[in-house]
């Protein structure tokens, strides 16, 4: 059962999102050279404490910290510490809040200093998966057709869209039905109704699609060691397209030309 939310369930979704792109807003703003992953998690547990919401990740089946930072190779689950960034570097910032019992997620992947031609690209089109994605949101399609439109974004710019972690429903927990694969698998899956909230999160890699889990049990890296972005939104199901409730992270970075 996919849950539909009335208006005032997704007023407080807004609210908890909201929260999420502060925090983004904030974090983004963070990322130079030099600068150590957890001290991005330490701002945003700061900034989520101020707004009376609490970290989604912190303790979920014992993710030790409050947020992700995967960072160049790491494509998500990246967990904060010691490394300090480089310029060059791409650095996908992943916030999860709970707010008054309701669920924000999104993520975004950002440039630390001047990044390479490639990396420009791969954000480039990560995020352009994602709006196609978000437009593909809407009530009387398939799961399926959110697959679909990630794939026409990507498959034809050569990157390897990952397949081992999928987008999921949000609402009063962080991961609810239905599992939302960024590539196609040849089930259609459930319909799509207005009032469905969905976290829509493609990963995209510049090489292979494949990926392994470190030793820590939580990072994910490209099984090559080329570089990955991530752009994720939480979405309400409309009739016209998905409505976006996680802010515009995809603003932060801005449109660098090829
Ligand atoms: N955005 C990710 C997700 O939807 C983040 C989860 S990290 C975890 O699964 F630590 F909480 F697992
Ligand atoms: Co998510």
């Amino acid at each position: 059962m996919i849950a539909i939310r009335s208006e005032r369930e997704i007023a407080l979704l807004r609210k908890a999102n909201e929260i999420v792109a502060e925090v983004h807003t904030a974090l983004a703003a963070m990322i130079k050279p030099g600068v150590k992953t957890r001290e991005l998690d330490a701002a945003a547990v700061e900034m989520m404490r101020e707004r009376g919401a609490a970290s989604a990740f912190l303790g979920y089946r014992g993710y030790p910290a409050a947020t992700c930072i995967s960072v160049d190779e790491v494509v998500v689950h990246g967990i904060p510490g010691d490394r300090a960034l480089r310029a060059g570097e791409i650095v996908s910032i992943d916030i999860g809040v709970c707010y008054k019992g309701y669920y924000g997620d999104a993520a975004v992947t950002v440039p630390c200093g001047p990044v390479d031609a490639a990396r420009r690209r791969l954000l480039k089109v990560t995020d352009r998966a994602l709006t196609q994605a978000i437009c593909a949101a809407r009530s009387g399609n398939y799961v399926e057709d959110i697959a679909r439109a990630i794939e026409a974004v990507c498959n034809p710019a050569g990157m390897g869209i990952v397949r081992d972690f999928v987008g999921h429903g949000i609402g009063a927990a962080m991961h609810e039905e239905p599992q939302i694969p960024n590539f196609v698998t040849g089930e259609r899956g459930p319909r799509l109704r207005s009032g469905m909230v969905l976290a829509i999160e493609p990963m995209v890699n510049l090489g292979t699609h494949k990926v392994r889990v470190l030793r820590d049990g939580w990072t994910a890296v490209t099984a090559d060691g080329k570089p990955s972005a991530h752009f994720e939104h939480s979405v309400v199901v409309r009739e016209d397209g998905g409505e976006i409730l996680s802010g515009s992270p995809t603003l932060i970075w801005g449109r660098a030309d090829d």
